[in-house]
């Protein structure tokens, strides 16, 4: 996405009371179609929210409940970001069928140490790119059981970005306006999501 009108990290929106979005992609590559896509839902979301997308995943080491009680600093700055947000956007690749390992690894970290984990209650929607057919449907039904496991509240919409290679034009946004409309109207159910749980804690 070399001439592209969207932001590269961040897309700070102006507005009281928007809520803040942390986007998480689970890809460490450089022209990761996860990251394209969260870059595009912070490019078309309303003044509602504001979407920043989190880029550290690769500083993120090996998980070890030794070090779990003094993490490396990289850990200390997830967790920070992650308690600031009041949501998550995460976007996964498909990997033999489920999760990345170091997505996984990263939210291992987030959920730990036992009942310190900064996810728990936290709204999150989950969405995935592939190339493939099926955009990474696996996946996210995986991400969705690990986050209920560790205590977040993922909603239970879906968003399967197929074809991930083709899906994105030349300005980084979806070429089909149905993509399109899927990338906003997931941002709303979790904005909506995310009101209710910080109305009802
Ligand atoms: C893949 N890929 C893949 N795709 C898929 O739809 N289902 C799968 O099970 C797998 N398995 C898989 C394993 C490994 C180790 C790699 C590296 C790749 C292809 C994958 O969807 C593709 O590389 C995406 O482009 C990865 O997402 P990003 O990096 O573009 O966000």
């Amino acid at each position: 996405m070399s001439s592209t009108a969207l932001p590269a990290e961040t897309d700070v929106r102006p507005g009281d009371g928007a809520l803040r979005i942390l986007g998480l992609s689970g890809s460490l590559r450089a022209e990761s179609f996860n990251t394209q896509a969260l870059r595009a839902a912070a490019a078309l979301a309303g003044p509602e929210v504001r979407l920043e997308l989190w880029t550290d995943l690769a500083t993120i080491p090996p998980f070890s409940e030794d070090d779990e009680a003094e993490p490396t600093e990289a850990v200390h700055r997830l967790r920070a970001a992650i308690t600031e947000a009041d949501a998550l956007l995460i976007s996964t690749p498909e990997y033999n069928g489920s999760i990345p390992g170091q997505l996984k690894n990263a939210l291992d970290w987030a959920s730990r140490p036992y009942g310190e984990s900064v996810l728990t209650g936290k709204p999150v929607a989950v969405l995935g790119a592939s190339p493939s057919q099926y955009g990474a449907a696996w996946a996210q039904g995986d991400l969705r059981k690990v986050l209920r496991a560790s205590g977040a509240s993922p909603i239970d919409r879906e968003l399967c970005v197929a074809h991930a290679d083709t899906a994105f034009g030349p300005d980084g946004l979806p070429k089909e306006a149905e993509l399109r409309t899927g990338l906003v109207e997931m941002v709303s159910e979790l904005a909506a999501h995310t009101r209710t749980v910080l109305n009802t804690v």
